[in-house]
C-alpha cells in the first residue's frame, strides 16, 4: 500500500469536513508485471512518483489499473506516464470517456479496455475486474486478485480520517470507524443505495479475504460485518426506535419546542435520541444522522415568509438522496405570518416521507402553556419509536 495521510486538508470534495483528515491509498502489485492500482490526489505526497519507484527499484511500471477516476485518485496519473512511459492504463469504456476530458493522451494506444469479469494475468496472480459503475462514479470498478482473496474496493469501504497503522489496523476495532465511515458513505456514496445493492450482489460471489479501499484502513479481519453496514446503509435502514430532532431557531423558541419534544420523548422510554442545531452543525453530519435514525422531527422558525435558510439548505440536500423509509413530524414558530411549518409541509410531501402526525406552529413565545399543542406529536412519535402503534 502507498498511502498519504493527508491532515492538512480541512474540507474533503471542498464541502465535507475533515476533523481527523483523509487518506488516500493506492496499491502496488509486484509480480512478474508490476501493477499500481489508481494513484492519490496531486501534490498530497510530495513526491508521489519517488514513492513509487523508491518501492519499484528498477523494475518496469507495466500496468496503470483504473478503478475509480475522481481526482482525488487520478492527480498523479500525468506523473506516473512521464516516468514510466511504456505503462499501459487499465480500464472500462467509462473510464475511458472520462480520461479523454482529464488526461487525453491516455485515452488513446496505451488505454486498455476491459470488460466486466475480464481477467488479466501479471505472472502467480491474476486480476479480475468487477464493474460496480455509480459506486461512486459511473466508471467505478473494483479490481480483485484471485488466489490471494484481496479485493481492492474503490470508494467503497473507504472512511474519512487518516490511518495511524502503516498496512491494516488492529483486528476488532471496526466499531471505532463505524461513525465517521457511515458519515462517508452517505455524503460521498449515499445517493445510490441501489447501485451499492448490486454491486454486493456481485461480490457475494467473491471470497473477499481482505479489502483495501481508497480512504482509511485495509481491513483483514470484520470483511462480513463491512459488508452488513454497507448492506444496511444502502437498504437505507435506520436504527430501530431511533429519533431524530433537527431544529432551526433565531431566539430560541423552536430550540425550546425541540427540547422539550426530547424530553417528553424520553419520559415516554425512547432511549435513542439525538437533536441538532442545523445552524450549528455541518450538513455533513446531519446527512449521516439522517441515514442512521427513523423518526426525523423537522422544526423551523419562519424566515422572510419561508423556512430558516439552513433548515431549507438541510431539505434541499436530503431530497437528493432517495432515503426512504422515514417518518416526519414537524413543528416551528412564527411571529406573525409564518412559513417556516408551511415550507416544511412542503417538503414533506415533496420527499414522500409518511407524516406521522399533525404539525404544530406557535406564535411567538414558546412558552411552557403552549407545549400542550404537542401533547399528540410526542404520543405520536413515542408510540412508534417503542413499537407501540
Ligand atoms: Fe475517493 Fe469518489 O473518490
Amino acid at each position: 500500500m502507498l498511502r498519504v495521510n493527508d491532515r492538512r486538508k480541512e474540507l474533503f470534495e471542498n464541502i465535507w469536513p475533515l476533523p481527523d483528515g483523509v487518506s488516500y491509498n493506492c496499491y502496488l502489485v509486484e509480480d512478474d508485471k508490476n501493477v499500481l492500482l489508481d494513484t492519490v490526489e496531486s501534490g498530497s505526497d510530495g513526491d508521489f512518483v519517488s514513492h513509487v519507484a523508491s518501492v519499484l527499484g528498477d523494475k518496469p511500471l507495466d500496468y496503470l489499473v483504473i478503478n475509480h477516476m475522481e481526482p482525488d485518485h487520478s492527480g498523479e496519473f500525468g506523473a506516473i506516464v512521464e516516468r514510466y512511459p511504456d505503462i499501459k492504463i487499465v480500464g472500462n469504456s467509462q473510464t475511458r470517456k472520462i480520461l479523454e476530458n482529464y488526461y487525453p493522451d491516455m485515452a488513446g494506444e496505451r488505454f486498455m479496455e476491459v470488460t466486466d469479469g475480464q481477467t488479466l494475468n501479471i505472472g502467480k496472480r491474476t486480476l479480475h475486474f468487477v464493474f460496480t459503475p455509480w459506486v461512486h462514479w459511473p466508471e467505478t470498478m473494483m479490481t480483485y486478485v484471485e488466489g490471494d482473496g484481496i479485493l481492492f474496493s474503490a470508494d467503497a469501504f473507504g472512511t474519512f480520517g487518516v490511518s495511524d497503522a502503516n498496512i491494516v489496523e488492529h483486528e476488532g476495532d471496526l466499531a471505532s470507524y463505524e461513525s465517521e465511515m457511515r458519515r462517508y458513505y452517505t455524503n460521498i456514496v449515499g445517493k445510490y443505495g441501489g447501485m451499492v445493492q448490486k454491486a454486493l450482489a456481485k461480490l457475494s460471489g467473491f471470497d473477499i479475504k481482505m479489502i483495501c479501499p481508497l480512504h482509511g484502513p485495509a481491513w483483514k479481519s470484520d470483511i462480513s460485518e463491512l459488508i452488513g453496514l454497507y448492506d444496511q446503509w444502502s437498504k437505507y435502514e435506520p436504527e430501530e426506535g431511533s429519533v431524530l430532532i433537527l431544529y432551526a431557531s433565531m431566539y430560541n423558541n423552536t430550540a425550546r419546542m425541540a427540547d422539550s419534544l426530547a424530553l417528553r420523548i424520553a419520559e415516554r422510554g425512547v432511549k435513542n435520541i439525538k437533536i441538532y442545531d442545523v445552524s450549528k452543525t455541518h450538513l455533513s453530519y446531519l446527512i449521516s444522522e439522517t441515514f442512521r435514525c427513523k423518526y426525523i422531527l423537522l422544526g423551523s422558525c419562519a424566515y422572510n415568509g419561508f423556512m430558516f435558510p439552513m433548515m431549507d439548505f438541510y431539505c434541499s440536500n436530503i431530497k437528493q438522496l432517495n432515503i426512504k423509509q422515514r417518518s416526519l413530524a414537524i413543528f416551528g414558530g412564527h411571529s406573525w405570518n409564518g412559513g417556516g411549518v408551511r415550507m416544511l409541509d412542503k417538503f414533506a410531501e415533496e420527499i414522500g416521507w409518511e407524516k406521522i402526525c399533525d404539525s404544530v406552529d406557535v406564535r411567538g413565545m414558546a412558552s411552557a402553556d403552549k407545549m400542550s399543542a404537542f401533547d399528540d406529536m410526542v404520543d405520536a412519535v413515542a408510540d412508534k419509536a417503542l413499537g407501540e402503534r
